[in-house]
């Protein structure tokens, strides 16, 4: 499992306090920043952290920004992505479980770091149910090549 993480302004410390939470799970990761201090617009950090997983380079994804809504709108534009932003626990297992999400959006500026790390463990560890959801997938997939 690699994960791909990455951030806007509004997102630095969050991430950091993410990033020590994987590191206590021994989860393996890349940064892509930001970091404190730096600037960017949301758009380009999930453009850039979304190749990297729709190339294959990458298991899954966490982007932050203030809210996660633009992250996540961001990341959906990027063939083979599909983030979900989450502040709830059942989205967050939900969201891996039917809809087979590979990105987690989560709001820096709506979140405490606790609940931020429960999502991502409930993200990372539950696994796609496959069945009758994957007929679904495909048909998210069929709207993204058809438009
Ligand atoms: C940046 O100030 C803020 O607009 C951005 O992080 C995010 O919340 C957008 O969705």
């Amino acid at each position: 499992m690699k994960i791909a993480i990455g951030c806007d302004h509004a997102g630095p410390a969050l991430k950091a306090e993410i990033l020590a939470h994987l590191d206590e799970k021994g989860i393996e990761y890349t940064d892509f920043g930001i970091q404190e201090g730096e600037k960017v617009d949301y758009p380009e950090k999930a453009e850039e952290v979304c190749r990297k997983i729709a190339d294959g380079s990458y298991d899954m994804g966490i982007l932050i920004c203030g809210t996660g809504v633009g992250m996540s709108m961001c990341a959906n534009k990027v063939k083979g992505i599909r983030a979900a932003c989450c502040s709830d626990y059942f989205s967050a297992k939900y969201t891996r479980a039917h809809n087979d999400a590979n990105v987690l959006c989560i709001g820096a500026r709506v979140l405490g770091a606790g609940l931020a790390a429960e999502l991502v463990d409930v993200f990372i560890e539950t696994p796609f149910e496959g069945g009758r959801h994957q007929r679904r997938i495909d048909k998210i997939t069929d709207i993204e090549n058809r438009n």
